[in-house]
Protein backbone atom coordinates (compact mmCIF):
# COMPACT_ATOMS: atom_id res chain seq x y z
CA UNK A 1 0.00 0.00 0.00
CA UNK A 2 1.42 3.10 -0.19
CA UNK A 3 2.44 5.52 2.25
CA UNK A 4 0.13 8.19 3.79
CA UNK A 5 1.34 11.54 2.81
CA UNK A 6 0.90 12.77 6.64
CA UNK A 7 3.03 9.51 7.40
CA UNK A 8 6.68 11.78 7.52
CA UNK A 9 5.13 14.61 10.06
CA UNK A 10 3.86 12.26 13.03
CA UNK A 11 6.45 11.79 15.81
CA UNK A 12 7.46 7.88 15.29
CA UNK A 13 9.75 9.66 12.42
CA UNK A 14 10.95 12.85 13.76
CA UNK A 15 13.95 13.67 15.20
CA UNK A 16 12.10 15.52 18.24
CA UNK A 17 10.19 14.38 21.19
CA UNK A 18 8.92 17.61 21.83
CA UNK A 19 9.77 20.63 19.52
CA UNK A 20 8.06 23.28 21.61
CA UNK A 21 11.16 23.10 23.97
CA UNK A 22 13.05 24.66 21.35
CA UNK A 23 10.76 27.27 20.49
CA UNK A 24 11.61 31.06 20.93
CA UNK A 25 8.75 31.35 23.47
CA UNK A 26 9.29 28.15 25.92
CA UNK A 27 10.41 29.23 29.21
CA UNK A 28 13.06 26.55 30.29
CA UNK A 29 12.81 25.65 33.65
CA UNK A 30 16.65 25.60 34.12
CA UNK A 31 18.77 28.57 33.08
CA UNK A 32 22.60 27.50 33.14
CA UNK A 33 24.89 30.58 33.77
CA UNK A 34 22.14 32.81 34.70
CA UNK A 35 21.61 31.37 38.33
CA UNK A 36 23.21 34.60 39.33
CA UNK A 37 21.03 36.71 37.72
CA UNK A 38 18.03 34.80 39.26
CA UNK A 39 19.45 35.62 43.10
CA UNK A 40 19.94 38.78 42.12
CA UNK A 41 16.53 39.89 40.98
CA UNK A 42 15.15 37.34 43.39
CA UNK A 43 17.05 39.01 46.15
CA UNK A 44 15.52 42.80 44.99
CA UNK A 45 12.36 41.26 44.40
CA UNK A 46 12.18 39.78 47.41
CA UNK A 47 11.38 43.11 48.70
CA UNK A 48 7.47 43.06 47.84
CA UNK A 49 6.95 40.17 49.48
CA UNK A 50 8.02 41.61 53.30
CA UNK A 51 5.52 44.24 52.13
CA UNK A 52 7.48 46.37 50.85
CA UNK A 53 8.23 48.64 47.46
CA UNK A 54 11.06 46.59 45.43
CA UNK A 55 13.74 49.08 43.82
CA UNK A 56 13.18 49.47 40.62
CA UNK A 57 16.03 47.45 38.59
CA UNK A 58 17.52 48.11 34.77
CA UNK A 59 18.65 45.45 32.69
CA UNK A 60 20.09 45.30 29.83
CA UNK A 61 22.56 43.48 27.45
CA UNK A 62 22.64 42.34 23.61
CA UNK A 63 21.06 40.24 21.92
CA UNK A 64 19.82 37.07 22.63
CA UNK A 65 21.21 37.20 26.16
CA UNK A 66 18.50 35.60 28.10
CA UNK A 67 17.33 39.01 29.85
CA UNK A 68 13.95 38.14 28.52
CA UNK A 69 14.04 34.49 29.35
CA UNK A 70 15.40 35.23 32.84
CA UNK A 71 12.97 38.22 33.78
CA UNK A 72 10.32 35.80 33.11
CA UNK A 73 11.17 32.81 35.01
CA UNK A 74 11.45 35.00 38.01
CA UNK A 75 8.28 36.88 37.76
CA UNK A 76 6.42 32.92 37.00
CA UNK A 77 8.29 31.95 40.61
CA UNK A 78 7.33 35.51 42.52
CA UNK A 79 3.30 35.35 41.11
CA UNK A 80 3.33 31.32 42.31
CA UNK A 81 5.08 32.27 45.57
CA UNK A 82 2.68 34.42 46.49
CA UNK A 83 -0.25 32.92 45.88
CA UNK A 84 0.39 29.71 47.34
CA UNK A 85 1.37 31.74 50.59
CA UNK A 86 -1.50 34.31 50.22
CA UNK A 87 1.27 37.19 50.06
CA UNK A 88 0.05 40.23 48.05
CA UNK A 89 2.69 40.25 45.28
CA UNK A 90 1.81 40.75 42.07
CA UNK A 91 3.52 40.79 38.32
CA UNK A 92 2.97 41.42 34.91
CA UNK A 93 5.24 41.89 32.08
CA UNK A 94 4.38 43.98 29.18
CA UNK A 95 6.16 43.52 25.91
CA UNK A 96 6.34 47.20 24.88
CA UNK A 97 7.31 46.59 21.09
CA UNK A 98 3.58 45.95 20.92
CA UNK A 99 2.77 47.94 23.43
CA UNK A 100 4.73 51.62 22.58
CA UNK A 101 3.14 54.16 24.04
CA UNK A 102 2.92 54.79 28.00
CA UNK A 103 -1.12 53.96 27.38
CA UNK A 104 -0.60 50.85 25.97
CA UNK A 105 1.91 50.39 28.06
CA UNK A 106 -0.80 50.67 31.34
CA UNK A 107 -3.77 49.21 29.26
CA UNK A 108 -1.50 46.20 28.80
CA UNK A 109 -0.98 46.05 32.47
CA UNK A 110 -5.02 46.57 33.62
CA UNK A 111 -5.65 43.83 31.64
CA UNK A 112 -3.34 41.54 33.64
CA UNK A 113 -5.03 42.76 37.06
CA UNK A 114 -8.60 43.15 35.61
CA UNK A 115 -9.06 40.08 33.36
CA UNK A 116 -12.51 40.78 32.98
CA UNK A 117 -12.86 44.46 32.79
CA UNK A 118 -12.49 45.85 28.98
CA UNK A 119 -10.87 49.63 29.20
CA UNK A 120 -10.80 50.56 25.97
CA UNK A 121 -11.66 53.70 24.99
CA UNK A 122 -10.76 55.54 28.73
CA UNK A 123 -8.60 58.03 29.26
CA UNK A 124 -5.05 57.77 30.41
CA UNK A 125 -5.70 59.92 33.13
CA UNK A 126 -8.63 57.08 34.15
CA UNK A 127 -6.68 54.08 32.97
CA UNK A 128 -3.49 54.94 35.41
CA UNK A 129 -5.52 56.05 38.33
CA UNK A 130 -6.93 52.68 38.00
CA UNK A 131 -3.21 51.16 38.23
CA UNK A 132 -2.79 52.89 41.36
CA UNK A 133 -6.28 51.92 42.56
CA UNK A 134 -6.15 48.09 42.26
CA UNK A 135 -2.32 48.17 43.96
CA UNK A 136 -4.07 50.63 46.79
CA UNK A 137 -7.31 48.75 47.23
CA UNK A 138 -5.81 45.13 47.72
CA UNK A 139 -2.74 46.23 49.06
CA UNK A 140 -0.43 44.91 46.35
CA UNK A 141 3.12 45.13 45.68
CA UNK A 142 3.07 45.55 42.00
CA UNK A 143 6.28 44.19 39.54
CA UNK A 144 5.86 45.83 35.99
CA UNK A 145 8.46 44.35 33.48
CA UNK A 146 8.83 46.36 30.42
CA UNK A 147 10.60 44.33 27.91
CA UNK A 148 12.20 46.52 25.18
CA UNK A 149 11.40 49.34 27.35
CA UNK A 150 12.99 51.61 24.91
CA UNK A 151 10.82 51.37 22.42
CA UNK A 152 8.01 53.34 23.98
CA UNK A 153 7.74 56.64 22.67
CA UNK A 154 6.84 58.32 25.91
CA UNK A 155 9.00 56.70 28.01
CA UNK A 156 10.45 59.36 30.65
CA UNK A 157 6.31 60.12 30.95
CA UNK A 158 5.53 56.38 31.63
CA UNK A 159 8.58 56.00 33.90
CA UNK A 160 7.96 59.17 35.81
CA UNK A 161 4.42 58.50 36.36
CA UNK A 162 5.10 54.52 37.26
CA UNK A 163 7.53 55.87 40.08
CA UNK A 164 5.22 59.15 41.21
CA UNK A 165 2.49 57.28 41.56
CA UNK A 166 4.25 55.16 44.70
CA UNK A 167 4.00 58.93 46.59
CA UNK A 168 -0.14 58.41 45.60
CA UNK A 169 -0.18 55.02 47.50
CA UNK A 170 -1.34 54.66 51.19
CA UNK A 171 -0.70 50.90 50.90
CA UNK A 172 0.63 48.81 48.18
CA UNK A 173 3.62 49.95 45.76
CA UNK A 174 4.45 49.45 42.29
CA UNK A 175 8.33 48.59 41.22
CA UNK A 176 9.48 48.63 37.24
CA UNK A 177 12.22 46.24 35.57
CA UNK A 178 13.26 47.73 32.64
CA UNK A 179 14.47 45.72 29.68
CA UNK A 180 16.37 46.79 27.16
CA UNK A 181 18.92 45.90 24.47
CA UNK A 182 19.95 49.25 22.90
CA UNK A 183 23.06 49.85 25.00
CA UNK A 184 22.61 53.64 24.48
CA UNK A 185 19.46 53.96 25.60
CA UNK A 186 19.69 55.40 29.04
CA UNK A 187 21.81 58.10 27.54
CA UNK A 188 18.49 59.44 25.92
CA UNK A 189 16.51 59.27 29.15
CA UNK A 190 15.77 62.97 31.01
CA UNK A 191 18.58 62.16 34.05
CA UNK A 192 15.07 62.09 36.92
CA UNK A 193 13.93 59.09 34.46
CA UNK A 194 17.37 57.70 34.59
CA UNK A 195 17.86 58.11 38.52
CA UNK A 196 14.09 56.38 39.22
CA UNK A 197 14.48 53.29 36.72
CA UNK A 198 18.44 52.33 37.55
CA UNK A 199 18.33 52.56 40.98
CA UNK A 200 19.59 48.79 40.45
CA UNK A 201 21.11 47.97 37.17
CA UNK A 202 22.17 44.65 35.95
CA UNK A 203 24.35 43.57 32.76
CA UNK A 204 23.86 40.90 31.02
CA UNK A 205 27.00 39.43 29.06
CA UNK A 206 26.88 37.23 25.56
CA UNK A 207 27.61 33.82 26.04
CA UNK A 208 30.69 31.70 25.01
CA UNK A 209 30.90 29.40 23.09
CA UNK A 210 31.30 26.45 25.98
CA UNK A 211 28.33 28.09 27.38
CA UNK A 212 25.86 27.80 24.51
CA UNK A 213 26.71 24.46 24.04
CA UNK A 214 25.82 23.58 27.29
CA UNK A 215 22.73 25.44 27.25
CA UNK A 216 22.04 23.66 23.65
CA UNK A 217 22.42 20.05 25.36
CA UNK A 218 20.54 21.00 28.15
CA UNK A 219 17.37 22.35 26.15
CA UNK A 220 17.98 19.37 23.29
CA UNK A 221 18.16 16.74 25.96
CA UNK A 222 14.07 17.02 26.21
CA UNK A 223 13.43 18.70 22.86
CA UNK A 224 15.08 15.77 20.94
CA UNK A 225 15.10 11.71 20.60
CA UNK A 226 17.63 10.52 22.83
CA UNK A 227 20.40 10.08 20.76
CA UNK A 228 19.27 11.98 17.71
CA UNK A 229 21.29 15.02 18.35
CA UNK A 230 25.22 14.24 17.24
CA UNK A 231 27.54 16.14 19.26
CA UNK A 232 28.88 17.91 16.02
CA UNK A 233 25.66 19.37 15.38
CA UNK A 234 25.71 21.00 19.27
CA UNK A 235 29.63 22.15 18.59
CA UNK A 236 28.73 24.03 15.39
CA UNK A 237 25.42 25.70 16.55
CA UNK A 238 27.56 26.60 19.48
CA UNK A 239 30.78 28.10 17.48
CA UNK A 240 28.42 29.84 14.62
CA UNK A 241 26.52 31.26 17.15
CA UNK A 242 29.27 32.73 19.76
CA UNK A 243 31.45 33.96 16.48
CA UNK A 244 28.77 36.80 15.82
CA UNK A 245 27.39 37.28 19.30
CA UNK A 246 27.33 35.21 22.02
CA UNK A 247 22.86 35.33 20.82
CA UNK A 248 21.61 32.15 22.68
CA UNK A 249 18.39 32.68 20.56
CA UNK A 250 20.66 31.90 17.02
CA UNK A 251 21.87 28.97 18.89
CA UNK A 252 18.72 27.60 20.11
CA UNK A 253 17.27 28.20 16.31
CA UNK A 254 20.28 26.84 14.58
CA UNK A 255 19.25 23.96 16.19
CA UNK A 256 15.33 23.87 15.99
CA UNK A 257 15.67 24.14 12.13
CA UNK A 258 18.30 21.79 11.69
CA UNK A 259 16.11 19.48 13.69
CA UNK A 260 13.26 20.05 10.86
CA UNK A 261 15.46 19.61 8.24
CA UNK A 262 16.84 16.40 9.51
CA UNK A 263 12.88 15.49 9.63
CA UNK A 264 12.39 16.61 6.40
CA UNK A 265 14.76 14.88 4.47
CA UNK A 266 13.69 11.40 6.29
CA UNK A 267 17.25 11.25 8.89
CA UNK A 268 17.09 9.76 12.05
CA UNK A 269 20.18 11.89 13.17
CA UNK A 270 20.77 15.84 13.03
CA UNK A 271 24.50 16.54 12.12
CA UNK A 272 26.47 19.57 11.69
CA UNK A 273 25.75 19.22 8.11
CA UNK A 274 21.70 20.46 8.74
CA UNK A 275 23.22 22.86 10.85
CA UNK A 276 24.94 24.75 8.23
CA UNK A 277 22.36 24.25 6.15
CA UNK A 278 19.99 26.12 8.43
CA UNK A 279 22.54 28.95 9.13
CA UNK A 280 21.41 31.52 6.10
CA UNK A 281 17.63 30.79 7.00
CA UNK A 282 17.89 31.77 10.54
CA UNK A 283 20.08 34.80 9.80
CA UNK A 284 17.45 35.61 7.78
CA UNK A 285 14.62 35.09 9.90
CA UNK A 286 16.14 37.07 13.18
CA UNK A 287 16.90 39.94 11.07
CA UNK A 288 13.41 40.14 9.63
CA UNK A 289 11.69 39.38 12.72
CA UNK A 290 13.93 42.53 13.87
CA UNK A 291 12.89 44.60 10.59
CA UNK A 292 9.36 44.09 11.43
CA UNK A 293 9.38 45.31 15.37
CA UNK A 294 11.17 48.01 14.11
CA UNK A 295 9.47 52.10 14.86
CA UNK A 296 7.92 52.66 11.28
CA UNK A 297 9.84 56.08 11.07
CA UNK A 298 12.68 54.04 11.69
CA UNK A 299 11.49 50.91 8.95
CA UNK A 300 11.20 54.20 6.27
CA UNK A 301 14.60 55.14 7.38
CA UNK A 302 15.85 51.41 6.14
CA UNK A 303 13.88 51.92 3.22
CA UNK A 304 15.38 54.92 2.11
CA UNK A 305 18.61 53.19 2.20
CA UNK A 306 17.90 49.61 0.62
CA UNK A 307 15.78 51.51 -2.40
CA UNK A 308 18.87 53.89 -2.45
CA UNK A 309 21.72 50.87 -2.66
CA UNK A 310 18.71 49.05 -4.99
CA UNK A 311 19.13 51.62 -7.70
CA UNK A 312 22.45 51.35 -7.80
CA UNK A 313 23.53 54.65 -5.97
CA UNK A 314 26.95 54.84 -4.48
CA UNK A 315 29.19 57.26 -3.17
CA UNK A 316 31.46 58.69 -6.13
CA UNK A 317 35.18 58.20 -4.54
CA UNK A 318 38.14 60.38 -4.85
CA UNK A 319 39.36 58.36 -7.90
CA UNK A 320 35.53 59.33 -9.34
CA UNK A 321 34.16 56.21 -9.52
CA UNK A 322 31.51 55.03 -7.63
CA UNK A 323 31.40 52.51 -4.87
CA UNK A 324 28.54 50.59 -5.05
CA UNK A 325 26.08 50.02 -1.96
CA UNK A 326 28.01 53.09 -0.15
CA UNK A 327 25.55 56.13 0.68
CA UNK A 328 25.78 59.52 2.08
CA UNK A 329 24.17 60.08 5.62
CA UNK A 330 22.94 63.26 4.08
CA UNK A 331 21.39 61.81 0.75
CA UNK A 332 19.56 58.94 2.69
CA UNK A 333 17.86 61.58 4.97
CA UNK A 334 16.32 63.46 1.57
CA UNK A 335 15.18 60.33 0.43
CA UNK A 336 13.75 59.12 3.36
CA UNK A 337 12.06 63.09 4.08
CA UNK A 338 10.51 62.32 0.22
CA UNK A 339 9.06 58.89 1.02
CA UNK A 340 7.85 60.12 4.13
CA UNK A 341 6.12 62.85 2.24
CA UNK A 342 4.88 60.51 -0.54
CA UNK A 343 3.29 58.65 2.19
CA UNK A 344 1.76 61.85 3.43
CA UNK A 345 3.51 61.07 7.30
CA UNK A 346 5.55 63.79 9.36
CA UNK A 347 9.20 63.21 9.20
CA UNK A 348 11.73 63.37 12.22
CA UNK A 349 14.12 66.22 12.56
CA UNK A 350 17.80 65.66 11.77
CA UNK A 351 19.08 64.99 15.00
CA UNK A 352 16.33 61.99 15.74
CA UNK A 353 17.66 60.55 12.33
CA UNK A 354 21.18 60.24 13.26
CA UNK A 355 19.83 58.13 16.23
CA UNK A 356 18.08 55.89 14.15
CA UNK A 357 21.28 55.64 12.28
CA UNK A 358 22.99 54.73 15.29
CA UNK A 359 20.61 52.82 16.23
CA UNK A 360 20.64 50.94 13.23
CA UNK A 361 24.03 50.46 13.05
CA UNK A 362 23.76 48.66 16.66
CA UNK A 363 21.37 45.92 16.12
CA UNK A 364 23.59 45.37 12.45
CA UNK A 365 22.01 46.12 9.54
CA UNK A 366 23.92 49.29 8.36
CA UNK A 367 27.44 49.75 8.96
CA UNK A 368 28.64 53.63 9.09
CA UNK A 369 32.10 55.09 8.82
CA UNK A 370 33.89 58.30 8.16
CA UNK A 371 34.60 59.35 4.59
CA UNK A 372 38.33 60.80 4.27
CA UNK A 373 38.71 64.82 3.85
CA UNK A 374 37.68 66.17 -0.03
CA UNK A 375 34.16 64.48 -0.11
CA UNK A 376 31.77 67.01 1.28
CA UNK A 377 34.30 67.77 3.70
CA UNK A 378 34.18 64.91 6.12
CA UNK A 379 30.59 63.29 6.09
CA UNK A 380 29.29 59.83 7.73
CA UNK A 381 28.82 56.96 4.78
CA UNK A 382 26.32 54.44 5.06
CA UNK A 383 26.37 50.31 3.96
CA UNK A 384 23.75 48.01 4.11
CA UNK A 385 24.61 44.92 6.47
CA UNK A 386 22.36 42.81 4.71
CA UNK A 387 21.16 42.35 1.01
CA UNK A 388 19.69 45.53 -0.09
CA UNK A 389 16.65 43.53 -2.09
CA UNK A 390 15.44 41.43 0.57
CA UNK A 391 15.16 44.20 3.46
CA UNK A 392 13.12 46.13 0.56
CA UNK A 393 10.88 43.78 -0.07
CA UNK A 394 10.17 42.90 3.99
CA UNK A 395 9.63 46.95 4.37
CA UNK A 396 7.77 46.93 1.19
CA UNK A 397 5.14 44.43 2.95
CA UNK A 398 5.58 46.30 6.20
CA UNK A 399 5.43 50.01 5.13
CA UNK A 400 2.92 49.56 1.69
CA UNK A 401 0.74 46.32 1.85
N1 LIG B 1 20.68 30.42 29.94
C1 LIG B 1 19.82 29.98 29.05
N2 LIG B 1 19.37 28.71 29.05
C2 LIG B 1 18.47 28.26 28.14
N3 LIG B 1 17.97 29.01 27.16
C3 LIG B 1 18.38 30.30 27.09
C4 LIG B 1 19.31 30.85 28.02
N4 LIG B 1 19.53 32.14 27.71
C5 LIG B 1 18.79 32.38 26.62
N5 LIG B 1 18.09 31.29 26.25
C6 LIG B 1 17.19 31.17 25.10
O1 LIG B 1 17.70 31.97 24.05
C7 LIG B 1 16.67 32.71 23.42
C8 LIG B 1 16.93 34.19 23.57
O2 LIG B 1 16.81 34.55 24.95
P1 LIG B 1 16.02 35.88 25.38
O3 LIG B 1 14.82 36.03 24.53
O4 LIG B 1 15.83 35.84 26.84
O5 LIG B 1 17.13 36.97 24.99
P2 LIG B 1 17.11 38.54 25.22
O6 LIG B 1 18.34 38.86 25.99
O7 LIG B 1 15.81 38.94 25.79
O8 LIG B 1 17.28 39.05 23.73
P3 LIG B 1 16.69 40.40 23.04
O9 LIG B 1 17.57 41.51 23.49
O10 LIG B 1 16.81 40.15 21.58
O11 LIG B 1 15.27 40.55 23.49
C9 LIG B 1 15.38 32.23 24.02
O12 LIG B 1 14.86 31.20 23.24
C10 LIG B 1 15.80 31.72 25.39
O13 LIG B 1 14.92 30.73 25.84
MG1 LIG C 1 14.21 40.01 25.00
Amino acid sequence: MQKNIFESVTKSESVFVDRNIMSQHYTPDKLPFREHQIDEITQILGNTLNGKRADNLFVYGKVGTGKTVTVKYVLQQLEEFSRQNNIGADTTYVNCRTHNSKYKVLLSALRKFYPDENFIGFSAAFVYEKLLEYADRNKKHLVLALDEVDKVKDVDELIYALSRGNDELASGSVSIIGISNNLRFKDRLDPRTKSSLCEKEMVFSPYNAEELKAILNERAASAFRKGCVEESAVNCAAAVSAQESGDARTAVMLLLRAGELADKSGLSRVSDAEVRKAKSKVEEEIIFNMIKTLPSQQQLVLYAISSLVFNRKGVRSVTGLREPGVLFSGEIYDEYKRVAKSLGETYISSRWYRQYINELEIYGLIITSQSGKGIRGSTRLVRLGFDAKKIKDVLEVELFA
